[in-house]
């Protein structure tokens, strides 16, 4: 079926953040666009951010001014759910409540014409309970953007068990017209998405629970170790902190409390006080007029290494070698002589370490540095994963409890010998960026296990919905799905809960020495 053509009224209901960026997405394809809101003052704040929007656009040479101004002008203010009579298309981006889109959309039917599509924004919500509750459930789709809307690319179209299929092609068919890249969705909580990003912000809100690293801190650490556009905390503020909270019950209740999908206190708590983020002027960050932007953690300058002898393969961080030595450090390589006498299953995906005098530093492989130098002797600093080693600015660094103060010092002394920030967090099975990833691959190939999605739509997904540096499952294959796996159980053990239990498409792969891609 074809897109929506063009001189098709578009309603928007719902005028919060995801609304006005939606309503702005159909404008700008040309649409008419009736925007509703039952709250006081919505309507006035959605056409404020849609214009400053626009200049922003305008100012990076990107539309012209009057274009810009025929945008605007194509939205207009519709006070009741009855003047949606003539719209071809409806698009709900309301409260993330079951009950309350039901009861909207069972006001449109009445309202609109008998072949208009009611689309629902939800991010989590199931499109099959929501349809099933109308006279006409084949005219009801899912039609999920990802904020900000004028700007992420993905756009999920969602199908229930009982939407007509010419309504999901007609969808695809509008989202491509409105410049967007669709997926199609089974209505699965969290449908592809907010399914694998879950922990992206779940790991970040126990980090925050377990005092691991404050928040900026943990969230340079995600940017400028990891390679991620904003730090879970700063997306937490910009999606809403309620919102978040909404979907990541939902998906929770969905999947009978799996503990993957497990909520953290420090969130509600947030959203009982008033905190919802950029849209209530606090929530992680403050972000009132004139507040000031908290500084991550950096380590005090420690000793630079007369020589760094790298002990065996340092795997994903073999990088760091070449860093070292365009720094001006003498590096010297040596065999790991422990090679000799591991099991022969693991030896192949075992890293080597980083000897300096007193202290050695390796990747974290999911066990505490404290588990690690209780096995191994030797004075521990772990550290954690970067996207790039050859040109990260910072990387997380974490001491065992026994080693000495001074173990850690030499360690951070070489990471900034090379250029690199030193963040100290505490001593967390897998630290930061690494546990991230994993979880995040690892809830990845668990959504392709159960058919939800193939791996490349599962990674484009996340590229082009979060702007993620490189889709979960591409990321897993480049750092060994036996290391992921060993990870993954590392981390199950220390806490002793099935959340990081790796999915067993993993492990299948893993045991195949087989990728998910090529
Ligand atoms: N309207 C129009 N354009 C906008 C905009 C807006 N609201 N916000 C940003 N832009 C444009 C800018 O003009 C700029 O355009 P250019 O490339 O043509 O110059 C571009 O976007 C980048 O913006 P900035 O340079 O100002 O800022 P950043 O480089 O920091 O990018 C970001 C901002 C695109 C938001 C980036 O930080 C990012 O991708 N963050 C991750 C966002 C994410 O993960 N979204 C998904 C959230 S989950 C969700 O929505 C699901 C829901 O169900 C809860």
């Amino acid at each position: 079926m074809a897109a929506l053509p063009s001189s098709a009224t578009v309603a928007v209901i719902g005028a919060g953040t995801m609304g006005a960026g939606i309503a702005q997405v159909a404008a700008q394809a040309g649409h008419p666009v009736l925007l509703h809101d039952t709250r006081a003052g919505a309507m006035a704040r959605a056409r404020d951010s849609i214009t400053k929007s626009l200049a922003r656009v305008v100012e990076r040479g990107r539309m012209a001014e009057a274009e810009a101004a025929a945008v605007v002008a194509r939205i207009q203010d519709a006070e009741t759910v009855e003047r949606m009579a003539g719209s071809a298309l409806v698009v709900e981006a309301i409260v993330e409540d079951l009950a309350a889109k039901i009861a909207l959309f069972r006001a449109l039917e009445g309202v609109v014409a008998p072949d208009a599509i009611l689309a629902s924004n939800t991010s989590s919500l199931s499109i099959t309970e929501l349809a099933g509750a109308l006279k006409h459930p084949g005219r009801v789709a899912g039609f999920h953007f990802f904020n900000p809307a004028p700007v992420m690319p993905l756009v999920e179209v969602v199908a229930g068990f009982a939407s007509d299929p010419a309504v999901v092609e007609c969808l695809m068919a509008t989202a491509k017209a409105w410049s967007k890249e669709p997926v199609r969705c089974a209505s699965t909580p969290g449908f592809l998405g907010n399914r694998i990003a879950r922990p992206f912000y779940g790991e970040a809100l126990r980090a925050l629970e377990e005092r691991t690293a404050d928040v900026p801190t943990y969230d340079a650490i995600l940017k400028e170790a990891a390679g991620f556009r904003m730090g879970p905390f700063e997306l937490l503020d910009l999606v809403g902190i309620d919102v978040n909270w909404a979907v990541t019950n939902s998906v929770h209740d969905a999947y009978f409390h799996d503990p993957r999908f497990k909520p953290f206190r420090i969130q509600g708590e947030m959203v009982a006080a008033g905190l919802l983020g950029r849209k209530s002027g606090r929530g992680f960050y403050d972000h009132r007029e004139g507040a000031a932007m908290p500084l991550p953690a950096e380590a005090p300058r420690g000793p630079a290494p007369a020589e760094v002898v790298i002990v065996g393969d340092l795997g994903p961080a073999a990088a760091l070698e070449a860093r070292f030595a365009k720094a001006g450090l003498s590096v010297r390589r040596m065999a790991d002589p422990s090679a000799a006498t591991a099991d022969p299953a693991t030896v192949a995906h075992r890293h080597g370490h980083i000897q300096l005098p007193g202290v050695r530093a390796a990747l974290s492989d999911g066990r505490t540095a404290t588990e690690r130098m209780a096995a191994e002797g030797a004075p521990l600093v772990l550290f954690d994963l970067a996207l790039d080693y050859g040109a990260a600015p910072r990387l997380a660094l974490a001491k065992a409890d026994q080693a000495p103060d001074g173990a850690l010092a030499q360690a951070c002394g070489l990471f900034q010998a090379a250029g690199i920030k030193a963040s100290v967090i505490d001593d967390a099975p897998a630290m930061a960026a690494l546990r991230t990833v994993a979880m995040l691959a690892n809830l990845a190939a668990d959504t392709v296990h159960a058919g939800i999605a193939n791996a490349a739509d599962a990674d484009k997904a996340m590229r082009i919905g979060f702007n993620y540096p490189l889709g979960p499952l591409a990321w897993a294959d480049r750092l060994g799905l036996p290391f992921l796996v060993r990870v993954l159980d590392n981390v199950a053990r220390a806490y002793g809960e099935d959340r990081y239990r790796a999915s067993p498409l993993l492990r299948r792969k893993a045991a195949a020495g087989l990728a998910f891609h090529g």
